[in-house]
This record gives C-alpha cells, structure tokens and sequence, in this order.
C-alpha cells in the first residue's frame, strides 16, 4: 500500500515537472479566487520581473506570476495584466511571440498594461506612456480601449548586464555627456502596489 501510494505520487510529481517545465520557479499564490488571474512579464535583467511580483501583491496576491520565457498557456487564464521591460523601445522577442501566440486566447481578458524603463534615469511620465502602453503595448495585446496602463522607471544592475548591454548604454550615456553610468534603481514598490489595487478598483462588472 505504502509503495502504491509512492508510486502515485512520484508519478503525479513526474506530471507537473512536465507540465511546469524543468526547472520553473514554484509559483506563490497567497490568496487565490474563484477567477483565474495571471501577470506576465518580459524581462531581461529583473526590473519587470519584480514589478510584476509587485502588481500581483496589490491585485491581492491571487494572480501567478509568469515569465514569458516560462511560455504559460494563457487560454487557462480569465484575467491577464501583461508587462515588459524594454531596450530599443520594445520588450524582449519572447514576450511579444508569447502575446502574438495567444492573440485569440487573450482577447477580452487584458485587465492591465505595465511597461519597465530607465528613460536615462529621468522620472516617466506622458510621453512614455504614450510611446510605450498606448503606441505599443495596447495594440501587441489587443487590449480594449480605456485597459489601465502604467510605466514605472527601472533601473540598472551592471553585474547582471552582458557586456555588449552594458557597453550600449555606458557609450549612450557618454555620447549624451551624462555623469558615467552606475547601478541606480528607480522602481518603487508602492507604485506597483497602487497600480495593481488600481486595477481591480476598474474591473468591468458583470
Ligand atoms: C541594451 C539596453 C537598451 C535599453 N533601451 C532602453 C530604451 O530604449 N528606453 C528606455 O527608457 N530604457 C532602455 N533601457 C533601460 C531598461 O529599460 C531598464 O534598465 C529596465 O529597468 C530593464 O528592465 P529589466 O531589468 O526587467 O530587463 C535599455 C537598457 C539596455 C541594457
């Protein structure tokens, strides 16, 4: 009996390392609903990914928190806040095939936009918005019109950077005449609380 019941649970094990894929991060959902909510983020170096972690606590901590690179099946979700950290002025590629491969899955369902950016360490604000959420994020995921979007400044971790990123943005710095590129971060916790209690105050009833 003993073994029967090793068996059955080293093979229900076998199934979810499957279905997570090896090596995905366990997921922390302190407060689960009856709806299925899910944040999903592009990243390269964190910045996102903590913001993401961070819009989930103020959503109540009932939503899983996703990587794109994690590749969550989206159909499985009745509300997504989706959000990306950004070079070049967009968010990593697997980000965006993520959203383009569930277009159809995610239609209706986007509750909330949030994009991640240094903006040479000077404040976001309209324009940012404008470039990032209303010009970029909103049509990738097809969201309905007046979906809240928000842009939070990042920040920057030299000792996490590839050398050709780090070699990128110390050369724009210069060429700008801005003081040498350092580590800074600029993302504030209690924004991305405000912005996920922000979006549950404007869910759509019925
Ligand atoms: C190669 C590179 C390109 C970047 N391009 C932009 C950019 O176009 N606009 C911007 O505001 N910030 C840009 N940034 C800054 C990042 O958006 C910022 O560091 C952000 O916090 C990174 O988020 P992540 O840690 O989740 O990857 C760039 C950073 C790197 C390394």
């Amino acid at each position: 009996m003993r073994r029967r019941r090793f068996l059955n649970m080293s093979l229900a094990g076998l199934g979810t390392a499957c279905v997570m894929g090896h090596g995905a991060p366990a997921q922390f959902i302190p407060r689960p609903g009856k709806d299925k909510w899910a944040v999903i983020f592009g990243t390269w170096y964190g910045t996102a990914r903590d913001a993401g972690v961070w819009i989930s606590e103020g959503l109540g901590g009932m939503a899983a928190v996703f990587d794109a690179r994690q590749k969550p099946d989206l159909a499985a979700f009745d509300h997504l806040v989706l959000g990306t950290a950004i070079q070049g002025g967009k968010g990593p590629r697997e980000f965006s095939e993520l959203i383009q491969a569930n277009a159809v899955a995610i239609q209706g369902k986007v509750r909330g936009l949030f994009a991640v950016c240094g903006n040479l360490e000077k404040p976001v604000g309209a324009e940012q918005k404008k470039t990032y959420i209303d010009d970029y994020l909103a049509p990738l995921c097809k969201a309905d019109a007046g979906v809240p979007g928000r842009v939070f400044n990042g920040r920057v971790t030299k000792v996490l950077m590839s050398p050709e990123d780090y070699k990128i943005v110390k050369d724009l710095y210069e060429r700008l005449g801005l003081p040498p590129l350092k580590d800074y971060d600029l993302l504030r916790r209690p924004d991305c609380l405000e912005f996920g209690r922000s979006i549950l105050g404007r869910l759509p009833s019925g």
